[in-house]
């Protein structure tokens, strides 16, 4: 991907991002985190506003090394860099930074398959410190998968442009499990049907 290609996908979702993030950034469950890594963070906007919310916090935003040149834009231009830095990583194929505390995924499981969030929840359990924490932002279907209709509308835009879907929380609490998690919930975000599925890697 060019730098100008990444700017332009960032810009985009930059602009649907910034309203949920601020509500998100709200949650207390960012005030006992020492370090988080947005993974897949894009412009880097949960990383920033949640590091604005609580200035003790450090955050990574990881992605691809195009898109983290961009989303390092976005940091410097909110004035937020003494606080959030970037790194590009491929999160397949290369190993994650260790050091975060916690992992934060925004709408980047709604791009994928259950295989491939499970390889990614995996990979999140491995670089996590015993204690650390996974969080998902998501719209989430209800259990019986038939709505409501802003996630379920959602849903199928992902399921026309991607290899995901919305899912259910009972799908990501397995998809959680299975990687190792334990504990996991889910509190509403307050935006748009979102919700933050957490889950702690256990001693
Ligand atoms: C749907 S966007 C989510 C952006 C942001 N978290 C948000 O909620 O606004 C998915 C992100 O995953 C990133 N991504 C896709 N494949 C990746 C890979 N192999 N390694 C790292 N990041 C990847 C994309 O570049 C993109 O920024």
């Amino acid at each position: 991907m060019s730098d100008e290609a990444a700017q332009h996908i960032a810009r985009f979702m930059h602009a649907h991002s910034v309203a949920p993030a601020r509500s998100a950034a709200r949650h207390p469950i960012f005030g006992q985190i020492r370090h988080l890594m947005d993974v897949g963070g894009r412009s880097g906007v949960f990383a920033n506003e949640i590091a604005r919310k609580w200035p003790e916090l450090k955050a990574t935003v990881m992605d691809l090394p195009a898109m983290a040149r961009a989303a390092q834009s976005y940091v410097d231009r909110a004035g937020m860099a003494a606080q959030v830095d970037t790194a590009g990583v491929n999160m397949f194929e290369q190993d994650w930074p260790t050091g975060p505390d916690a992992h934060f995924f925004s709408n980047v499981f709604h791009d994928w398959p259950e295989e491939t969030n499970s390889v990614l929840a995996q990979k999140s359990f491995a670089a996590l410190p015993s204690g650390g924490t996974i969080t998902l932002h998501e719209m989430l279907m209800d259990d019986d998968g038939c709505g409501p209709w802003i996630p379920a509308a959602f849903s199928l835009l992902m399921l026309l442009g991607t290899l995901g879907k919305q899912y259910t929380f009972e799908e990501l609490r397995l998809i959680l499990e299975g990687a190792g998690f334990t504990d996991v919930q889910s509190v509403r975000s307050g935006m748009n049907h979102y919700s933050l599925v957490t889950a702690i890697k256990g001693a």
